[in-house]
């Protein structure tokens, strides 16, 4: 199995598992200060909540550039910072956080 996964990941040039395990990393160390996982809203949105109502591709965005989506977003103001992050670390922290309601794929709204 490990082998396969390898398999995959060279052929692929990519490994989702190993990204959504550094993203894990990534958002302990960069989010979790402001967002909490099943914890109710902080400073910023419960992830697990942000897993269900946002496509991956927006949770990225907003990672990287929430000033200049935060009234797109429907926020009034914008309190989250600019993180000085690198491209691969965005969006693996956005596979994470995509990752924590994949089964309920069907739930997420279509909105972005
Ligand atoms: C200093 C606090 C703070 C930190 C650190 C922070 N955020 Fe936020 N985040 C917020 C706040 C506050 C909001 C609400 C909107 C705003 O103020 O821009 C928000 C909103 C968001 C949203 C939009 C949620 C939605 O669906 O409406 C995403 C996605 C997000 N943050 C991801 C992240 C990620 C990923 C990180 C780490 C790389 C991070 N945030 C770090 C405070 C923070």
């Amino acid at each position: 199995m490990k082998q396969l996964t390898l398999l995959l990941a060279f052929l692929t040039g990519t490994n989702l598992l190993a990204d959504i395990e550094n993203g894990k990393a990534v958002f302990a160390a960069n989010c979790a200060i402001c967002h909490t996982v099943n914890g109710g809203s902080a400073m910023g949105p419960d992830m697990n909540i942000v897993s269900y109502t946002r496509k991956k591709e927006d949770i990225e965005t907003y990672a990287k550039d929430p000033y200049s989506l935060y009234e797109k977003f429907g926020y009034s103001a914008n309190a989250m910072p600019t993180l000085p992050l690198e491209d691969q670390e965005f969006k693996d922290v956005a596979d994470y956080i995509d990752s924590l309601q994949t089964f309920k794929k069907w739930m997420k709204k279509k909105k972005s």
